[in-house]
């Protein structure tokens, strides 16, 4: 038995948190497995003292590689002993965050060079990839307004604007470069019509 794995991607504030809710309780009324919602960092016990260490703001500046093998740390605990399990019971997993962000934030938003980048994911992956991948695109200036009316500002939303515009520009390059895996949402629209988008996509790849 194989499940399905749909991975949420975006820039932050763009929404992901809400969309996979909506989508889980849409999918239980049709797919005849377990639809579960997880994430990236924090999907793990080990994960969660990981997610608190990597968004925390502190004084000392993090390396970008220190932040990308943490991140991997992260990924190689929560594919092996939640992410497998689950598809391998036939499970749809919803994972909010999955290899793209690691490609946009430290790839393109730290700079760290793509092709190490995805050696370290290949390796934190043990070679899954999602089914499907959908990038919740928003203005990145919207996102982060949104993300900071929620809760103060983490590490990463406290970064410069350039920061965030860069990794929008690591999503439309990713999905160009993989446009059978990775669909492009647009998330700037009121949110029951991001949801509509989001179901006709799944509709649709998974034959409903
Ligand atoms: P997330 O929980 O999705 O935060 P938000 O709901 O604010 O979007 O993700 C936490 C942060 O971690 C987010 O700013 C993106 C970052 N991140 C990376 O930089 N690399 C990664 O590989 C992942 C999975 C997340």
């Amino acid at each position: 038995m194989t499940g399905k794995f749909i991975a949420f991607e975006g820039t932050d504030g763009c929404g992901k948190s809400t969309q996979l809710k909506r989508i889980q309780k849409w999918l239980l009324t049709w797919w005849p497995h377990p639809v579960i919602i997880t994430c990236e960092p924090g999907g793990t016990d080990l994960g969660k003292s990981l997610r608190s260490l990597l968004l925390a703001n502190r004084d000392e500046k993090i390396d970008p590689k220190a932040e990308l093998l943490l991140y991997a740390a992260d990924r190689a605990q929560h594919v092996e002993s939640v992410i497998k399990p689950q598809l391998a019971a036939g499970a749809m997993v919803l994972c909010d965050r999955y290899t793209d962000s690691t490609v946009a934030y430290q790839g393109y938003g730290r700079g760290m060079p793509l092709g190490l980048v995805s050696k370290i994911n290949q390796l934190a992956a043990g070679g899954l990839n999602s089914d499907l991948t959908l990038w919740l695109d928003i203005e990145v200036e919207v996102g982060l307004a949104r993300a900071k009316q929620r809760s103060q500002p983490d590490r990463f939303e406290q970064s410069d604007i350039s920061f965030h515009k860069r990794i929008r520009h690591g999503y439309q390059n990713l999905a160009k470069a993989n446009p059978q895996r990775i669909v492009q949402v647009n998330a700037n629209m009121p949110i029951n019509d991001v949801t509509t988008q989001v179901k006709q996509i799944i509709s649709t790849r998974f034959n409903h």
